[in-house]
């Protein structure tokens, strides 16, 4: 378990799996598949449990529960996949409650999994793509330190146009540490009742 100030990361079992018939068919999913909008049936989700859960299976990621301190399951984050020989890990998320969002809770996350892939396991980068209209995103890639590398033209097709995709990626030595950030960004603790 990974301990922040307004989330925990634990492990993606029974009590995030159920939730993700709501989470991957509601806009959260929209915006994390990059403006896909299939319908995932129970038998897609339970297909997908398997591959990505099963710990029979190898897998070359690691992904984590977001919990708030209080309890509450709100979406995955973590590494989607890991390229062992180049010690570079490709990062998500994807809170389930939109009304969660701009309230810090995935930027906490986002700090402790950059300081997991860091100092755990030693990676020399990590990085990730988005939607260039997921503002949200983008504002987030700024103020945790994440620097643009490319710009992918017209890469993704949402809603029947295309839209680029910036690719945001940050090196061990640009980290400060989850500490220094939680301050920098003055992220705060909330009571059960401002959850
Ligand atoms: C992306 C995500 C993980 C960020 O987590 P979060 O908890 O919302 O992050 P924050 O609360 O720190 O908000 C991030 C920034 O977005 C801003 N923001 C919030 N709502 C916004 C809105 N409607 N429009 C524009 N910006 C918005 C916040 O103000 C914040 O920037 P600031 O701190 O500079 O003001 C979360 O919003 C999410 O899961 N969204 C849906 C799925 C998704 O987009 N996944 C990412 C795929 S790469």
């Amino acid at each position: 378990m990974l301990e922040g100030v307004l989330v925990d990361l634990v492990p993606y079992g029974k009590r995030f799996q159920d939730q993700d018939h709501r989470w991957f068919n509601n806009e959260s999913r929209w915006w994390s598949g990059e403006g896909e909008r299939n319908f995932v049936s129970k038998a897609q989700i339970e297909a997908h449990h398997q591959e990505r859960y099963d710990s029979t299976q190898p897998r070359s990621g690691v992904p984590f529960g977001v919990l708030t301190k209080h309890g509450k399951p709100l979406g995955y984050l973590g590494i989607n996949w890991i390229s062992p020989h180049s010690r570079i890990a490709n990062l998500g998320a994807h809170i389930g409650e939109p009304e969660y969002w701009g309230g810090g809770y995935g930027t906490d996350g986002l700090l402790l999994v950059i300081d997991y892939s860091f100092r755990m396991l030693d990676m020399r980068k990590v990085w990730l793509g988005t939607m260039s209209i997921n503002t949200r995103v983008i504002r987030q890639m700024a103020k945790v330190g994440f620097k643009q590398e490319a710009l992918r033209r017209d890469a993704v097709h949402v809603d029947g146009k295309f839209y680029d995709e910036p690719i945001y990626g940050m090196f061990r030595e640009e980290w400060p540490g989850y500490a220094a950030m939680v301050e920098k960004l003055g992220l705060k603790a909330r009571p059960p009742k401002e959850e």
